[in-house]
């Protein structure tokens, strides 16, 4: 079997959900399965860490998350039949569709459970988190939680000042948390474009650059690279790398 080559992978785990009713508690997998990555879940604001569970009361890594993101307060919650008071009714409203106005801070010390989010699309991701993971669900975003069929989890909960726990159950999309998610989720899909666009237009230039040195046509193109070195915003980079292809391409059709 060959090893994961990022550690969270180990305690953490995502994929896309199929539609069956079944029970909760089972994977629900697509068929074929549709795995997605700690990268993807990281571009819907879903942060991910692997810690040492066992000796999280001198983890010094632990402690530095906290201490960067402010998290200061901490309780543990065991979610299991024996242990947790209505047991029934708080399994089934943790699993009803909600969000909160704040991040749910999850760090899974024993057990296991799943944390679902929606995507982009609207569909559900599943993020089965075991021991030694820890995930940020931001706020404004729809999720929901359910035990798989180990039926337990010991979880410490972790909070920026006094925790404030209230689940919005879906519609909420009024709510301004709702509101600064989304932006964020754009922002982040405009960044990845733009850093698309970036190495597009790398490559036409560079492109470009070749045929001109071929062509003995060499100072456009010095310009338009002179122009890339200085950092300017994309579309500057975009108009400069298409126009240095198209007289690039042109220089080459002239007889
Ligand atoms: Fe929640």
């Amino acid at each position: 079997m060959v090893a994961p080559q990022d550690p969270r992978e180990e305690v953490i785990q995502a994929w896309y959900m199929d539609d069956s009713d079944e029970d909760q508690r089972l994977p629900h997998h697509k068929d074929p399965k549709e795995f997605v990555s700690l990268d993807q879940l990281s571009e819907l604001g879903v942060l991910s860490w692997r810690l040492d569970a066992d000796n999280y009361e001198t983890d010094e890594e632990l402690k530095k998350i906290r201490e960067d993101r402010g998290y200061s307060y901490m309780d543990f919650c065991e979610v299991c039949p024996e242990k947790l008071p209505n047991y029934e009714e708080k399994i089934k409203n943790f699993f009803e569709e909600h969000l909160h106005t704040d991040e749910e801070i999850r760090y899974c010390v024993a057990g296991s459970g799943y944390f679902d989010v929606r995507d982009r699309n609207e569909k559900w991701i599943r993020i089965w988190v075991k021991k030694g993971g820890m995930i940020v669900l931001p706020a404004g975003c729809y999720h929901r939680f359910t035990l798989d069929t180990d039926n337990y989890i010991k979880a410490m909960r972790l909070f920026v000042g006094d925790p404030v726990w209230t689940p919005f159950n879906r519609p909420h999309d009024h709510l301004p948390a709702r509101d600064m998610f989304k932006i964020s989720c754009r922002r982040k899909l405009v960044t990845a474009l733009s850093m698309l666009l970036r190495n597009l237009c790398n490559s036409l230039l560079i492109g470009s650059i070749v045929l001109a040195l071929i062509n003995k046509e060499t100072s456009v193109y010095m310009v338009c690279l002179c122009l890339r070195l200085l950092e300017l915003p994309v579309w500057f980079n975009c108009l400069c790398s298409i126009s240095a292809c198209l007289v690039a391409a042109t220089a080459v059709n002239s007889p």
